[in-house]
């Protein structure tokens, strides 16, 4: 059976794809090179179709989605699928939230488990799921008011096939902002845009200064659900937040980061979120106690506070899979066609690694590789030792292998990879490559079993989704990524999961004696991550790195550069309003189709 998930509205749009034993995904943005896009997933799913040798999607034979009504009660999600894409089969529609949650569990390794969704904001109440009726407590509303209430948080105990809501809660009139939305409000109050919530968790470990705190509540708790008093939502009316919190503090224009006052907002907000989750997934625990947790929506890249859930609640194993946030929407959709509608086998396709893209052929590789000038390039036999060897000499990498990575994280598939041993690495990937904020952190990847010598962390983080310490004698020899506070964002590699890139470290390792690598996403600031051999040799071509490897492909420049000296867009002006599909992209697919 043919099961593909569809994210057809709000940002980070895409699509996955079940088929005949195999598991496919990938993001919008990755193909059009529009971060964070909210365009109907139409490349997602020629990609997809052509990925797994299926010819047109009238050959899936389930689609599931996200509901969304208008106000004349038609499932705009189903007339886009039907209109835009052509497809005549079934239609399955689910919440928001129901899709993280799928994304949750069935990606996970457990047989059963409770799931926590938490995210900036889920499905109206009215788009509950298709078929489901509007709960009790809301159905005396007219449609303009039931909008007025959000998925915020939602639970779940799954096992087997089942998922099944043991609770959801909604935004209410006077607390219209969870959890997720107070963190996404003080990105945009820091003035790093809807997006930048990663930036805010890397600024936070510079403040906690003395005598600076900016501390405030930032929402009320009551039986494991987190709330603020507030009209608006703060990331579309910063104002509130600011009249909210804090009323004397400008909105944060171009001060520098780090500083006195916003890096101590970062900070607070940052505890109070971290306090906030522990407390939440405590509640969680009590009403449904279970030794496995699985966690997504946006919150759940927050790898710090993921740290924190694990060692301050009697949950024993967390599962988070590397799409935690809406990335990840297609893939849940994709899972509970299979589980749920479909009822396949429980298992089946369960998550093996985060490689969901397909690998590219030889052929395709060559004719990228003819395509631009100023290159030279050779097959190798040993790249791996080559590559170890170059990196332990201080080069930059780009490295490109297999299918792409799901999510926002590059893990070994698409990556920028150096030597965690210079202390000024940090500032020549920036200066050199990224060109991203310098208060920001890179992240390392460790060979598992080698793992807890360097870090304090006694469990695989295979999806970089947990933050641990530094060990304290180990910090001067991997500066690079150690970050201010003595932590790092860990990447555990195996052999069975990482292959190559699980060798290359290991070659590294028998070289230098340090068994991990600085690790950073295969692109430049602002712009997506690269998909495809030609994407990875624009990239090389407009930076400093060194050296370029595709598969067996050793690549270097032979000509001149074209160099971009500084974000490709600048992603703190980003806001998810801007990059949202819908129906005024409809003409796009449609000049698309006739290709
Ligand atoms: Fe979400």
């Amino acid at each position: 059976m043919n099961i593909m998930g569809l994210h057809v509205f709000g940002h980070d749009t895409g699509a996955a794809l079940i088929t005949d034993g195999r598991l496919f995904a990938i993001g919008e943005e990755r193909l059009n090179r529009v971060k964070h896009s909210g365009f109907l997933p139409g490349l997602s799913v020629r990609y997809l179709l052509e990925a797994s040798g299926l010819s047109d999607i009238n050959d899936i034979d389930l689609i599931v989605g996200v509901t969304r009504y208008d106000k004349e009660g038609i499932n705009k999600t189903v007339e886009m699928i039907r209109g835009e894409l052509g497809y005549q089969g079934t239609i399955h529609t689910i919440s928001h939230h129901d899709a993280h949650a799928a994304s949750a569990f069935f990606a996970s390794p457990f047989d059963e488990a409770v799931v926590m969704v938490m995210d900036g904001l889920g499905s109206k109440v009215i788009d509950n799921e298709t078929g489901a009726k509007i709960p009790f407590p809301y159905r005396h509303l007219g449609i303009k008011e039931q909008k007025n209430h959000e998925e915020v948080q939602s639970f779940y105990r799954a096992k087997g096939n089942e998922l099944v809501s043991i609770r959801k809660d909604y935004t209410q009139p006077g607390y219209m902002n969870g959890l997720g939305l107070v963190y996404m409000g003080t990105s945009v109050f820091l003035n790093l845009g809807d997006f930048g919530s990663g930036k805010v968790m890397g600024l936070a470990p510079y403040g906690g200064n003395p005598g600076k705190s900016m501390d405030r509540e930032f929402f009320e708790i009551t039986e494991g659900l987190a709330l603020t008093r507030s009209e608006k939502n703060f990331v579309r009316h910063i104002d509130h937040y600011q009249k909210l919190f804090f009323p004397h503090v400008p909105v944060r224009d171009k001060q520098k980061l780090p500083d006195d006052v916003y890096t101590e907002i970062a900070y607070s907000v940052q505890k109070a979120t971290e306090e906030g989750l522990t407390q939440i997934a405590n509640h969680l625990y009590r009403i449904s106690p279970c030794k496995n947790l699985c966690y997504a929506g946006g919150v759940g890249l927050n790898s710090v506070a993921n740290k924190k859930i694990l060692d301050n609640t009697p949950f024993e194993k967390i599962f988070i899979q590397p799409a935690a946030c809406d990335s990840g929407i297609a893939l849940g959709c994709a899972l509970y066609g299979a589980y749920i509608i479909a009822k396949e086998e429980f298992g089946k396709y369960s998550f093996k690694n985060a490689y969901l893209g397909k690998a590219y052929k030889e052929e395709e590789i060559v004719v990228a590789l003819k395509g631009i000038p100023n290159i030279s390039f050779t097959r190798e036999r040993e790249i791996v030792k080559k590559c170890a060897k170059l990196l332990a000499e201080g080069k930059i990498l780009g490295w490109f292998q297999g299918g792409s990575e799901i999510g926002p994280r590059a893990l070994g598939h698409r990556s920028i990879l150096c030597d965690a041993r210079k202390p000024e690495m940090k500032d020549i990937l920036n200066a050199k490559v990224k060109h991203r904020e310098a208060f920001r952190p890179f992240a390392p990847s460790v060979l598992l079993e080698l793992a807890p010598q360097y870090f304090d962390l006694n469990c695989e983080s295979p999806y970089m989704l947990l933050v641990a310490e530094v060990r304290r004698d180990k910090r001067s020899i991997v500066p690079a990524i150690t970050h201010v506070d003595g932590t790092a964002r860990v990447q555990t590699v195996t052999k069975e999961d990482n292959g190559k890139f699980y060798d290359l470290i290991q070659e590294f390792y028998k070289i230098t004696g340090v068994p991990l690598v600085l690790n950073t996403s295969f692109n430049i600031a602002g712009e997506p991550i690269v998909e495809t051999p030609e994407d990875a040799l624009k990239c090389f071509m407009s930076t400093e790195m060194d050296y370029l490897i595709i598969e067996d492909f050793f690549i270097d420049a032979k000509g001149p550069k074209k160099l971009v000296t500084g974000p490709v867009v600048d992603e703190n002006r980003l806001k998810a309003v801007d990059i949202r599909g819908g129906r005024g992209l409809t003409r796009w697919f449609s000049s698309l189709k006739k290709k």
